[in-house]
Order: structure tokens, then C-alpha cells, then sequence
């Protein structure tokens, strides 16, 4: 489907004002440092979790000199229960690296931003557009869907050809004003997260819905079109709940890298005769089994089993890590499937609990 130059983004530009998103928190600005935040957080999770987490995250780190002076930890902690921790490790590092390499001050243009941890070019160019009109394509997987189905664009972008010959199109779709760069980049975001959905799109309150070759031919879930699929792995983590009498946990720091890279956790074991090794002898008839849950991370699926076991003051289990009480986790980024588990046998040990 062909458009006359500008009239595709005159129409995403106008849908956007009058139907698409407005209020958003990191909408009302053009500080480079708060729509950075907001986009890292908003790449793989919706809106309405990042709010919370976007306030507290700006009330802490007021601007990027106060985040780059943080600890690591206190970073992950604040991050804690986002997912995706390496954007909180980016985050911290691309803070660091706008002080020491630009002074404090966000670079402006795309190409630069793109150079930091954790910027991608579409990140980049969003950042470039918002702040300052720079006329830079956006293309995350959002985007990829909207503009497949409007152009009828049937190749397969696990082929890098493929991939880039979209760059040069969203790239030729933008508005020639600068000025309506931020209107279009939001509108662009917008349409695909509320109307051009991946299932059952929203066809019928499109702006573009009577040029849209995917809307002509009656099947747009069928764009994109992506054959090499992600081959997701399964592993199981035995994770001993260590407590001891004064109803301390105790936690030991990941690795650096690997899953949840630096976080407390539980110690995780790869079966559960190496998890029943880390119980001193004389507790292990406390040892009590919970149902195995499951958690999904990007790469893989997690079955987790959790053993709890009591032991008594003053006997650690065997390797690396502290006892923490209660009082301290908030403070601690913990993986949110641990946290929800530790929330849940605090919420059961309440008296009148009912079990
Ligand atoms: N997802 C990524 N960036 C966004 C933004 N600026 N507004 C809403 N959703 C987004």
C-alpha cells in the first residue's frame, strides 16, 4: 500500500491527539533523564505497573547524578518485582556513563544515546523524538505489528535483510515537521498497545484501518511474520527457605551474572539432594516440601520447589550468605517469585492466619 509522502504520519499524529494516551506521568516532560526511566521501564511491561515503580524511582533519584551515586543494590531493590533485572543493572551503568562521559547531561542525538547501556536504536530514537523532535524511526515489537499490517509487509524479520528494509520504511513514514515528532512516536506506541493488538485487533477504530492491506485481506493476526521461534528452555531450581527460631531468612547473593544476576535469594540448588546437603544433619527432620510452582522468565521456564527447614540459632546452612529478619527485605531485590513466597508464609504465620 503506498502513501503520498506525510500522510500516513498525519494521521497517526491526529489519531494520537485526539484518541490516544495523554496524561501519563512522563508524557508532561521533555528532561531527557525521566523519559529515559520511563522507557526502560516500559520496554516488556505495560503502564500500569511501571507507575508505581516510575514515582518511587524519581522521588529516590531526583535526577541521573543521584542514580549514578546509588549502590547497585539499592537500585535492584527499588527495581525489584519489574522483571528483567539486567535494564536495572543498565540503568544504573548508562547513569554512571552520562556523568563521566557527557558531564551529567543526556546526549541529544540518537546516534550518541545509542552508545549507552541499555538504549537500543528504538529506545534511542524515542528518547530523541520525545525530548527533542529528532526525526528518528521507533521500531520495538509493537511497531514491527503495526506497521507489517498497515504495509502488508509479509517477510520473515528473523532475517536481518528483512529487518532493516522495515528500518528505511518507518524511517520514510515519519512526519517531515519535527515538531510532530512526539505526537507521532507516542501515537505510533499507542495504536499498537490499545488498537493493533497481537490478538483480535481493534480494526474497526483504526485511523488507518481503510489503508491497511492486512485489514483488505481479512487475517492481520497473521503479521508479523517471525519463523525463527525462541526454543524456551525448562529448569528446576530447588530453593532452600533456611529460618531459624527468631523467624530470620536467610539469603545469599546471586552471582553476577546468570538468572537473576545479584539478587538475594533463597540458595538455589539444582536438585534436591544438594539442597538437603545445605541442611545441617540435626535439622532435617524439619525439613517441610511446599507445592512446586512455576515462573516464566524471558528464555525460560522455571519449575521451583521450595523446602523449608528450621534450624536452630546460631546454625547456619552451609554456603555463602546472612540471616535477614522480616524487617529488612523490603530494603533487598529479591526476585519477585521469592518475594511472593515469603510474602505468603509471613501472610500464613500471622496469628488468625486461617491456613
Ligand atoms: N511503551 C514504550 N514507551 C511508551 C510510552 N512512551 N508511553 C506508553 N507506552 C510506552
Amino acid at each position: 500500500m503506498n502513501w503520498a509522502p506525510g500522510e500516513f504520519a498525519e494521521r497517526i499524529v491526529t489519531w494520537q491527539r485526539r484518541q490516544g494516551r495523554h496524561g501519563l506521568p512522563w508524557q508532561g516532560t521533555r528532561e531527557p533523564y525521566r523519559v529515559w526511566l520511563s522507557e526502560i521501564m516500559l520496554q516488556q511491561t505495560q503502564v500500569s505497573t511501571v507507575l508505581d515503580y516510575y514515582a518511587r524511582f524519581l522521588q529516590r533519584f531526583p535526577d541521573v547524578a543521584a542514580l549514578a551515586s546509588a549502590s547497585q543494590d539499592e537500585v535492584l531493590a527499588l527495581w525489584s518485582g519489574l522483571g528483567y533485572y539486567s535494564r536495572a543493572r543498565n540503568l544504573h551503568r548508562c547513569a554512571q556513563e552520562v556523568v563521566a562521559r557527557f558531564g551529567g547531561r543526556f546526549p541529544r542525538a540518537a546516534a550518541d544515546l545509542q552508545t549507552l547501556p541499555g538504549i537500543g536504536r528504538s529506545t534511542a530514537a524515542a528518547i530523541a523524538a520525545f525530548c527533542f523532535g529528532e526525526r528518528s524511526a521507533i521500531l520495538d515489537g509493537n511497531v514491527k505489528r503495526v506497521l507489517t499490517r498497515v504495509l502488508g509487509i509479509g517477510d520473515d524479520l528473523s532475517v536481518a535483510a528483512h529487518e532493516r528494509a522495515l528500518w528505511q520504511r518507518a524511517q520514510d513514514l515519519l512526519p517531515a515537521a519535527e515538531r510532530d515528532m512526539p505526537a507521532y512516536t507516542q501515537g505510533l506506541m499507542d495504536l499498537g498497545a490499545t488498537v493493533c493488538t497481537q490478538r483480535r485487533p481493534a480494526c474497526t477504530v483504526c485511523p488507518v484501518v481503510d489503508r491497511c492491506a492486512a485489514a483488505r485481506e481479512g487475517q492481520p493476526e497473521r503479521y508479523p511474520v517471525k519463523t525463527r521461534r525462541l526454543v524456551r528452555r525448562q529448569q528446576t531450581l530447588w530453593l532452600l527457605h533456611a529460618i531459624d527460631g527468631g523467624g530470620r531468612v536467610w539469603l545469599a547473593q546471586r552471582p553476577a551474572s546468570g538468572i537473576w544476576a545479584r539478587l538475594y535469594c533463597l540458595p538455589a540448588h539444582d536438585d534436591r539432594d544438594a539442597l538437603l546437603r545445605g541442611v545441617p544433619t540435626g535439622a532435617r527432620d524439619s525439613v517441610v516440601e511446599h507445592p512446586p510452582f512455576t515462573h516464566v522468565l524471558t528464555h525460560r521456564d522455571l519449575l521451583i520447589h521450595v523446602l523449608t527447614a528450621t534450624l536452630p540459632e546460631g546454625a547456619p546452612p552451609g554456603g555463602d550468605g546472612r540471616w535477614y529478619a522480616a524487617g529488612q527485605l523490603p530494603a533487598l531485590g529479591l526476585p519477585a517469585p521469592v518475594r511472593r513466597f515469603l510474602a505468603a508464609q509471613a501472610e500464613a504465620a500471622r496469628p488468625g492466619a486461617v491456613s
